[in-house]
Order: structure tokens, then C-alpha cells, then sequence
């Protein structure tokens, strides 16, 4: 375990395991369909690499960069967009990939950034975590890897201060961590 780790709540063969079904269920879903996959950077990356090969249709994908955490433990409560324009998805079928769905701000705010000014086909929501808690309205993922407590976590592309992306595991930060950083 990672010495900077307090517990282990998901390791690299439980999730991959669950990116199986997660691929097959999507492949299931889509089927007939062409598919766009707008992975939502950064902290996506990891599991978008992984879960994407699992997916046995035709598909493109893009990418937006948004934070709502600026580094931190808890929502900034404002989303940034860190470009100006967004994709041109008229007319597609669009699943957006996002590491984790917290208190829901940033994808109901991307959704309905999208909805309002490029009128996809159709949207849908795919975390790998959902934590256990009252969200922004309306806002569900359709397809879901793991539900969590409302702790903080980081590893397979969560982070603190942007550091632990790459832990192959996810997990709690000791308090003292959490303090310092890696950095
Ligand atoms: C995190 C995470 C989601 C969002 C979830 O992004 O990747 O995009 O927060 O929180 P919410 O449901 O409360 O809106 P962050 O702002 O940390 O940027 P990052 O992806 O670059 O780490």
C-alpha cells in the first residue's frame, strides 16, 4: 500500500474487474448506435484508457478540461472551463466520462452547457465513483462502477493537490497526508 494511503477501498483487479462489465453493459447499451465519449480531464484519463478498450463498438472520443476543486478537498462551488469553445456534438449520441460524480455540479453544468448550445442527440452520464449523498438536481449517471461514503479519495486518476493520479488503487489520504500533499 501506498505509504501515504490510510485504507485501500478499491484495488486494481476490483476495478478492472468491474470495467469489464462496465464495457459490456455500455456495448450492450450503444449497440446500432455510433458513440461519443467526452471524457472530462483530468481526472478521467485513467479510467477513460482502461474502460474505453472494454467497449466493442465504433467510437470517437474528446475531451474538455473542467475543475471544480481547484486541488482541494471540498467543491469550489463554481466549475471552470479551461477552453473557450465546446466540442461540436450536434447530432450525437454522447456519453461523458467522469472519474467521480460528487455533489453533481459539474455535469449537470456541462450537461446543460451542451444541451442549450450544441443539442446532442442524446447525453448520458458514466462515473467510476458515485458517493452516497444529496446532489444537484436531476443530475445521474446512467452507468456507475462503485458507490462510496462522502470521504475524500484519491489514485486511478483522483487526486490531492494533483498528485496520486497514478496510484493504481483508490483510497483514503491519511490526515497527515492530506496536510502536507506530495507536494
Ligand atoms: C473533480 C472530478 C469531477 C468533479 C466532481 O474534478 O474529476 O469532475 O470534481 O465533483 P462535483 O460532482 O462536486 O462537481 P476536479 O475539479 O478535481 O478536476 P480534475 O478532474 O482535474 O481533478
Amino acid at each position: 500500500m501506498h505509504p501515504h494511503l490510510e485504507t485501500v477501498l478499491f484495488d486494481e483487479t476490483t476495478i478492472l474487474h468491474r470495467l469489464d462489465e462496465l464495457g459490456a453493459q455500455i456495448t450492450k447499451s450503444y449497440a446500432g448506435r455510433e458513440l461519443t465519449v467526452l471524457l472530462v480531464l483530468q481526472g478521467s484519463l485513467f479510467f477513460a484508457a482502461d474502460l474505453l478498450r472494454r467497449i466493442d463498438l465504433p467510437l470517437q472520443v474528446t475531451s474538455l478540461q473542467v475543475s471544480s476543486y481547484h486541488g482541494g478537498t471540498v467543491s469550489a462551488g463554481e466549475v471552470t472551463f479551461h477552453q473557450p469553445a465546446l466540442p461540436d456534438l450536434q447530432g450525437r449520441h454522447v456519453l461523458i466520462l467522469d472519474d467521480i460524480l460528487d455533489t453533481g455540479l459539474t455535469l449537470a453544468t456541462l450537461r446543460r452547457r451542451l444541451e442549450v448550445e450544441v443539442k446532442p442527440a442524446s447525453i448520458e452520464l458514466c462515473v467510476l465513483l458515485e458517493k452516497r449523498r444529496s446532489r444537484v438536481a436531476g443530475v445521474r449517471a446512467a452507468y456507475a462502477g462503485f458507490e462510496i461514503e462522502d470521504e475524500f479519495v484519491v489514485g486511478y486518476g483522483l487526486d490531492y493537490k494533483g498528485f496520486y493520479r497514478n496510484l493504481r488503487c483508490i483510497g483514503t489520504l491519511s490526515d497527515n497526508s492530506l496536510f502536507h500533499g506530495e507536494g
